[in-house]
């Protein structure tokens, strides 16, 4: 981590000094650019979870700022001082990592611009907020339109700010042109992200919102063979979706992964499809078998499933939900099972191998996945008996401590439980029933013709 620190500002500046342009000396350039980097970097991996769970994400962002370090000399080579792609890094992070992660690239990047405009701070004042301003009131990353949009006000902050710093101070044809080049430069750096990003997706495994939507439209071919192989489990994980995006939508957390990552959760079920309630006919195959081959053959499908997203490369957070939706939770049907058989076994001997979830959506996942079998089980719902259901199951994951990594708060875990009633209550709710019989069809449409 401290090469990172040290190596890294070295890297951005010799990328930037590419453009042989007149600019600070090299050590004041150094300092200005590693102190950016440095306060910037430990703010962020202090503050974003997802830096301390997957390495993949200090690589990325190092990539991408790397990656725009070197675009920024040929913007100016090409354009001049308006013309660097810093949106180009700033909106590639936001898009991958969060709001949070893209202002920490934003100043990082902006500080290389003023660097390469000879210490210019009002340069680095327009691409900062130009750029922090427009992901801050673009929010959410969800479309091709949301970039279109983010580009939109980096490009109307900047006209703005240039207008305001630099009027009566230069020539009016000199203004025009900066004028123009710095409203079209962050049009020109969306068009580069949307060619880039799926790449860089592909490659660490890290999706922006645009890309999990993407994936979860059913004709993913892992999708796919759970609805032919598994029926009952692709059910469970769709109604599961449905709950997990509402409950994520309540409390502010990921909606797109939450409704997503549901998909895939019990993907590793493919294999053995027949072990699992939801796709039991009349014949139930652990009959046949020990209570610790039946665990075994129980607890695989999380190991599978994860195997199966490496080689498909999911995304990353969506196979943590593979791997965390059982948390270290106890298989204790089976568990039970064994110990009315006298066997020697202890609790620990039938736990699934987690671990237990460490981001919001897989809590919710787990919460849900948990909730929507247990309801499954009731003899004509009503809204009070599903809530006290849930109620029930979410106390008891609670209990075991299955939520500690999760970030999930009470008061999230209160909304949660209201959002899955609600959701669950929706989709159980008894169908009008059709008419059966010949008088019936006909009194309908008796009815329907008056
Ligand atoms: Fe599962
Ligand atoms: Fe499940």
């Amino acid at each position: 981590m401290y090469a990172y620190y040290l190596l890294m500002p070295l890297l951005l500046l010799i990328a930037s000094k590419l453009s042989f342009v007149p600019n600070l000396g090299w050590i004041s350039a150094y300092i200005l650019i590693g102190g950016a980097n440095s306060i910037t970097f430990s703010w962020m991996s202090g503050h974003v979870n997802l830096f301390k769970i997957h390495k993949e994400y200090f690589w990325t962002y190092a990539f991408i700022l790397l990656l725009t370090s070197l675009l920024i000399p040929v913007g100016y080579e090409l354009f001049g001082l308006y013309g660097l792609p810093v949106f180009f890094g700033v909106l590639a992070v936001t898009a991958l990592m969060g709001i949070e992660s893209g202002v920490a690239a934003a100043i990082t990047l902006s500080t290389i611009a003023a660097v390469i405009g000879n210490g210019n701070f009002e340069l680095f004042a327009m691409y900062a907020i130009g750029s922090i301003g427009a992901i801050f009131l673009t929010k959410r990353f969800d479309k091709r339109f949301d970039f279109s949009k983010a580009a939109l006000w980096d490009s109307l902050i900047s006209v703005a700010m240039i207008f305001t710093m630099s009027f009566g101070f230069s020539p009016f044809a000199l203004q025009l042109k900066s004028l123009f080049l710095a409203g079209i430069n962050p049009f020109v750096s969306m068009i580069l992200i949307l060619g880039v990003l799926p790449y860089i997706e592909y490659v660490s495994r890290i999706y922006s919102n645009m890309g999990l939507i993407e994936l979860g439209n059913l004709g993913h071919p892992l999708v796919k063979q759970l609805l032919v192989k598994a029926p009952g489990t692709y059910f469970h994980s769709v109604m599961l979706s449905n709950m997990c995006e509402s409950a994520a939508q309540r409390i502010g957390a990921n909606y797109v992964l939450a409704r997503i990552g549901p998909y895939f959760h019990d993907i590793g079920k493919i294999k053995r499809p027949e072990f699992f309630a939801e796709n039991q006919g009349d014949v139930n195959p652990h009959d046949s078998i020990s209570p610790m081959m039946n665990y075994l053959v129980v607890a695989s499908h999380v190991k599978y499933g994860e195997e199966l997203s490496r080689a498909s490369r999911l995304p990353l957070l969506v196979e943590d939900m593979i791997k965390e939706h059982h948390g270290t939770r106890m298989v204790s049907f089976f568990y039970q099972k064994a110990l009315s058989e006298n066997l020697k076994v202890g609790p620990d001997d039938f736990r699934y191998p987690g671990p237990k979830p460490r981001t919001k959506e897989a809590g919710i996942a787990m919460l849900a996945d948990s909730c929507e079998a247990a309801v499954r089980s009731l003899k004509s719902p009503s809204l009070s008996k599903i809530q006290n259901m849930v109620e029930d199951v979410v106390n008891k994951i609670y209990n075991e401590r299955q939520l500690d990594d999760s970030s999930l708060t009470l008061r999230d875990i209160d909304q949660i439980v209201e959002e899955f009633s609600k959701v669950l209550f929706a989709m159980h709710k008894k169908r009008i029933e059709y008419p059966k019989t010949t008088e019936e069809v006909e009194k309908v449409i008796k009815v329907a013709k008056m």
